[in-house]
């Protein structure tokens, strides 16, 4: 039986990258084993955040989970700081990772980079990550690309604890799609699209209305040939809108090159928009259904409770490897 564990970060609105990197697989998974999807309010705080607003966020993300499509009876979806093991696991790991591999965190480096000042909190955010996953016994974390370094740095510390104290820990797999595991940016089809990214023309929001996107869209950087071609390397923002179009449409990028060869990129970006309209209409249209927030509110306490038991257990193990006194 798989057990799936991932979490997504309270920190900004999320994108069409988070949907197709991440939330779109949460989907397809909860099917094929045991699923945890947590929103990871305690990473958010590894940046500055206005209290109230990571309240509405975190309580957002869980709804925008709902209206994706996944569902509470069959998924256990929670918030971090509601299940306190993470926080203690986060602690007994860091005592078994070494600085010298956080340093090598590329996620690290890109968000301390050129900061006279940068919180512990930030250094350690992958550890805390392992925790998460590791508590769960997880065997596959859905996740888009960027994250693929955390995840090894999981497999390293878990591999570790176990050399060192037995086998206590499950070593987890990423589970990283071949196609969609990295959106680009609308506007620089070299960088990934990112939530926090200062620029608004680069993203496009879940929740954002078509009169909106729609202008990002028929703004996107492509090339100068005209010529439709999925070709990442030489064609980076045609690949990225092929790729966006093919993952929401459930059609495959080769049957759009075919049907949109010898077109210009103008009817593609108009169609995409169309596209978009309808998919993204409805994810809308299923989150104002789950706005009933003390209805939300009792599937994210279940889902703390349901998740705080494997927690529990899992944390007990490990104190009882680590020599910590624990009363029977
Ligand atoms: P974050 O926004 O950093 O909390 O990311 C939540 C999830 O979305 C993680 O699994 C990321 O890897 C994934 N993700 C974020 N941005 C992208 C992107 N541009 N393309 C694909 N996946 C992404
Ligand atoms: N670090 C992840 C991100 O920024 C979020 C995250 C925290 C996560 N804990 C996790 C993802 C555990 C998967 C599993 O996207």
């Amino acid at each position: 039986m798989k057990r799936i564990f991932s979490g997504v970060q309270p920190s900004g609105n999320l994108t069409i990258g988070n949907y197709l990197g991440a939330i779109k697989q949460f989907v397809e998974l909860q099917n094929e084993g045991d699923a945890f999807y947590c929103v990871v309010d305690l990473h958010a705080l590894t940046v500055p955040q206005d209290p109230d607003e990571l309240r509405k966020r975190s309580r957002e993300i869980a709804q925008l989970y709902l209206a994706c499509g996944v569902d509470p009876d069959k998924a256990t979806i929670f918030l971090q700081s509601h299940v306190k093991e993470h926080a203690e696991l986060g602690w007994l790991l860091q005592c078994v990772s070494y600085t010298g591999e956080l340093n090598r965190m590329t996620q690290y480096k890109d968000k301390s980079e050129g900061k006279s000042a940068v919180h512990v909190g930030l250094y350690t955010y992958p550890v805390l990550m392992a925790a998460d996953i590791l508590l769960y016994d997880t065997t596959h974390v859905p996740v888009g690309d960027d994250q693929k370094q955390h995840i090894e740095l999981t497999r390293d510390i878990a591999e570790r604890f176990n050399g060192r104290y037995g086998d206590v820990l499950v070593i987890p797999e990423p589970q990283i799609q071949e196609f969609g595991a990295r959106i680009m940016a609308l506007d620089d089809p070299e960088k990934k699209m990112s939530k926090s990214a200062e620029s608004e023309g680069s993203r496009i929001g879940i929740l954002e209305p078509p009169e909106r996107f729609r202008k990002k869209i028929m703004r996107a950087v492509t090339d100068a040939e005209n010529e439709i071609r999925f070709d990442p390397e030489k064609k980076p923002g045609i690949s990225n809108l092929l790729t966006i179009y093919s993952m929401f449409a459930d059609v495959p990028v080769e049957s759009l090159v075919e049907r949109y060869a010898g077109q210009g990129y103008g009817t593609l970006k108009k169609d995409l928009v169309e596209v978009l309209e309808d998919k993204l209409g409805k994810i809308q249209q299923r989150f104002v259904q789950f706005d009933d927030q003390a209805e939300l509110d009792n599937i994210l306490r279940r889902g703390a409770e349901k998740a705080r038991a494997v927690a529990e257990a899992t944390l007990n193990r490990v104190k009882d490897a680590m020599g910590l006194v624990r009363f029977g």
